[in-house]
């Protein structure tokens, strides 16, 4: 019979690792609190800590150090491109995956301090190396540049998303090729273990084993103690639509970015990053200040549009689910956990920041190995 992993979490974390344990051949649930659903019904406040509807989301390129220093993330983004592709590509027309295809515009102004490192050291031909392999990665010249401020700039190709379509899609495959969902609260990730043993959609109907399971709960138990914190992102949702995700990193740490999200959802145009920042409520001068710097950093936004300006849908704020020490992408033994007195084996996938969906097929691979190395040992320690 196939094991029985139960993943809590129905953001792009744990909806790309239950696909990912379902396509290796796993039974599995979905435990949740929050599930994707359509984001025009979502009260920003009542699901503020569920991250993933709130996100733009596009894929930036974040070239590792040449010490490899961010090489492992960046191959998960490579992974996930891919996997990108690979999803836009054998879908029919009719499959609304939310997944668009687009040119990535970077810009750095003069005093940016990713110049003395990450953008400073990177040449076209490292960009382009069979290690990088950044698609379509070209430096911009001084004649592509909004204003003086910017030194220096590049392009590639990229993809973005419209994030509860995609997220919705991923769970729609997941629940059409037998997958099963539970929404519960939890007060923590050991509940899991006693849950179903008394709950026939979490156990299964059957006699409630849960061989592992999967903690992708974003910010949702996290503590202090595990250094788990929110990043707040303020951004404006405008109706424009947009040809190219565009980045722009200002001397003094603030950004502007824009995100088309496709699928008749707009364009995302952002945004701040605050760690530790609990304000749920959006700011009227920062959505000012965030369409004023992205109008004149890409002026094409507004060609074509009404009275030439901006039409706003609604503010946004969101929590990025960010860990001091970084991603956990590794299993722990939960001692006593299972009923009966049994050790019980979780499988961390948290923290991943600003970068969850970037990541997410990358992380969702490392999940699978991380549980088929357990139950391997498993079943070789008690054969
Ligand atoms: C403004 C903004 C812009 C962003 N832009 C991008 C971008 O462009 N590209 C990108 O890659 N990323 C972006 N992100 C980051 C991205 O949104 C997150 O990294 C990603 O959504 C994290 O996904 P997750 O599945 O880990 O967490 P979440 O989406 O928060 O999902 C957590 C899941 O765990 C469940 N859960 C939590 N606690 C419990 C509990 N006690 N009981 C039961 N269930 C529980 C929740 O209900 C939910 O289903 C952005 C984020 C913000 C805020
Ligand atoms: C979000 O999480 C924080 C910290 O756990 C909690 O205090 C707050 O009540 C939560 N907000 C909502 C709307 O659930
Ligand atoms: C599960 O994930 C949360 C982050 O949401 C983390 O704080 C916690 O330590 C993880 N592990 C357990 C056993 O709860």
């Amino acid at each position: 019979m196939a094991k029985h992993i139960v993943v809590i979490g129905a953001g792009v974390v744990g909806l790309s690792a239950a696909v990912a344990l379902q396509e290796a051949g796993y039974d599995v649930t979905i435990v949740a609190r929050d599930f994707p659903g359509p984001a025009e019904t979502f009260d920003g406040l009542q699901h503020i800590n569920f991250s993933s509807p709130w996100a733009g989301a596009h894929n930036r390129w974040v070239p590792p150090l040449p010490s490899g220093e961010g090489l492992r993330e960046h191959r998960f983004a490579l992974t996930t491109f891919a996997r990108m592709r690979a999803l836009a590509s054998a879908a029919t027309e009719s499959t609304a995956h939310g997944i668009t295809f687009m040119k990535g515009i970077e810009y750095v102004d003069t005093g940016a301090a990713v110049l003395a490192d990450v953008y400073g050291l990177l040449t076209e031909a490292r960009a382009q190396s069979a290690e990088l392999a950044m698609p379509g990665f070209r430096l911009l010249g001084a004649d592509d540049f909004p204003d003086a401020r910017v030194a220096w700039g590049c392009e590639y190709d990229t993809w973005c998303v419209n994030p509860m379509v995609y997220c919705a899609f991923l769970l729609r495959r997941f629940v059409f090729r037998g997958g099963r969902v539970a929404r519960r609260e939890l007060r923590a990730v050991a509940e899991v273990f006693a849950l179903a043993a008394a709950d026939a959609v979490v156990g299964r109907g059957g006699g409630g084993v849960v061989d592992a399971v999967v903690n992708a709960s974003g910010v949702g138990f996290g503590g202090p103690e595990d250094g788990v914190f929110p990043t707040r992102g303020q951004t404006c949702l405008v109706a424009n639509a947009c040809d190219a995700t565009v980045t722009r990193q200002h001397a003094d740490g603030s950004w502007t970015f824009c995100v088309p999200r496709g699928f008749e959802g707009g364009t995302i145009v952002g945004g701040t990053k605050e760690p530790d920042s609990w304000d749920p409520l959006p700011s009227l001068a920062v959505r000012e200040r965030l369409l004023g710097s992205m109008a004149a950093t890409y002026p094409r936004i507004l060609e074509g549009a009404a009275g030439g300006d901006f039409t706003v849908i609604r503010d946004v704020v969101g929590r990025r689910p960010t860990r001091k020490a970084g991603l956990r992408l590794e299993g722990e033994l939960l001692p006593g956990a299972v009923a009966g007195g049994g050790d019980g084996f979780v499988m961390h996938a948290y923290g991943l920041g600003g970068r969850g969906y970037e990541l997410s097929w990358g992380v969702a691979e490392g999940v699978v190995t991380g549980v088929r190395e357990y139950l391997e040992a498993r079943a070789s320690s008690t054969a």
